[in-house]
């Protein structure tokens, strides 16, 4: 699946959020494949929630929130003022932490979205009841009932039927918050393989902090921590051989240090190769564990990153600091290294 070309739906290019004066995303920047399934993860208060509301714009509707950078769906930049955020959120679905049913019969729930969209046909309505409740994988279950209160399912069939409301609008992106998390082990899987069967059709995000859910479901998969993006790439890389120390420590179910950062080298005023010299000085007198912070530009850092000397060395963490800048957090490796 890896080496699978697929183009991406959603794309986000230095994108941060603060709440007031508290910054919980900084510069992000991902792709979102198209029809698949993207995982976010990372732990409590990371961050997760607020990327995935930052997609439809469920975000910056509240006070005092304030975000920068942009986010692109299909190519249309979502932050842009021109941009209606109505026609934006009937194009993604959002399954929430607890099914968010509404106060009606089954049946009503599931058309809610077509007739605030102006449906009247009796026919339409009735045939996409059959059809979303179908998708949902719970028409065999509530067929005999359509016409009474959703808030008598169970709480895993509300969450279907809410699945069942939101693919009813017709979106292209179905966006999951923990959404099996207030669920039953057998609810859950039931939403975990209709998110399997719906992603030939439908490009899917999914916030979970259940690893294993993860690695049965992700193809695609996004490490936040502390509102960094730590890593992110194909979901057999990331979570079998993930590149960076923090994303072992947190798939590991260790405690996430900081590094101990021994030596600072500054390489914004210096371009490609002397910004090199400048790094093969630094690390010679470094020390085999000791850690080094590097701060560089973005041209800087592509030349940096494929030279062997950077590529013999552990390599902790990739830190953007603002849209230009970034931080290489690198540790000096026992057997050093030779020029
Ligand atoms: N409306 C808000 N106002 C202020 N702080 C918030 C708000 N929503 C979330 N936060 C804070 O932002 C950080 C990230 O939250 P969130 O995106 O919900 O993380 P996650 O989903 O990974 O648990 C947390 O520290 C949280 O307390
Ligand atoms: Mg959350």
């Amino acid at each position: 699946m890896a080496s699978e070309v697929s183009q991406n739906h959603i794309r986000v290019r230095d994108l941060s959020v603060r709440y007031g004066s508290t910054r919980v995303l900084n510069n992000i920047s991902i792709d979102i494949p198209d029809k698949k399934i993207t995982a976010i993860i990372g732990p409590s208060g990371c961050g997760k929630t607020t990327l995935l509301k930052s997609f439809n714009r469920l975000i910056d509707l509240q006070e005092g929130v304030s975000v920068s950078g942009q986010v692109f769906v299909d190519d249309e930049d979502i932050y842009d003022p021109k941009t209606e955020i109505t026609h934006l959120r009937k194009r993604m679905g959002l399954l929430s932490q607890r099914p968010q049913v509404l106060p009606m019969s089954i049946y009503e729930n599931v058309v809610y979205g077509l007739r605030v969209h102006g449906e009247k046909s009796k026919e339409k309505l009735n045939a996409a009841v059959e059809r979303y409740l179908k998708e949902a994988h719970m028409w065999h279950e509530v067929k005999d009932r359509l016409h009474t209160s959703a808030a008598k399912l169970s709480i895993g069939q509300q969450q279907r039927l809410c699945l069942a409301r939101g693919l009813a609008v017709g979106p292209e992106v179905i966006l999951g918050d923990e959404p099996t998390s207030a669920l039953d082990p057998i609810s859950a899987e039931q939403i975990e393989q209709r998110f399997l069967a719906l992603k030939d059709k439908y490009t899917i995000v999914l916030v979970t902090h259940i690893l294993r859910q993860a690695r049965r479901l992700a193809d695609y998969v996004v490490f936040l921590y502390l509102g960094n993006l730590i890593e992110h790439g194909p979901a057999e890389e990331v979570l079998n051989n993930p590149r960076y120390a923090k994303t072992k420590a947190y798939l590991e179910g260790r405690f996430i240090e900081e590094p101990e950062i021994e030596k600072e080298l500054d390489l914004i005023k210096l371009t490609f190769p002397e910004s090199l010299k400048a790094l093969e000085k630094v690390f010679k007198e470094l020390k085999v564990g000791q850690v080094l912070r590097i701060v560089s530009g973005e041209k800087n850092l592509q030349g940096l990153i494929r030279s062997p000397l950077v590529a013999q060395h552990t390599v902790l963490e990739i830190k953007k600091r603002d849209a230009l800048t970034s931080e290489v957090i690198m540790q000096k490796n026992e057997g050093g290294y030779s020029i």
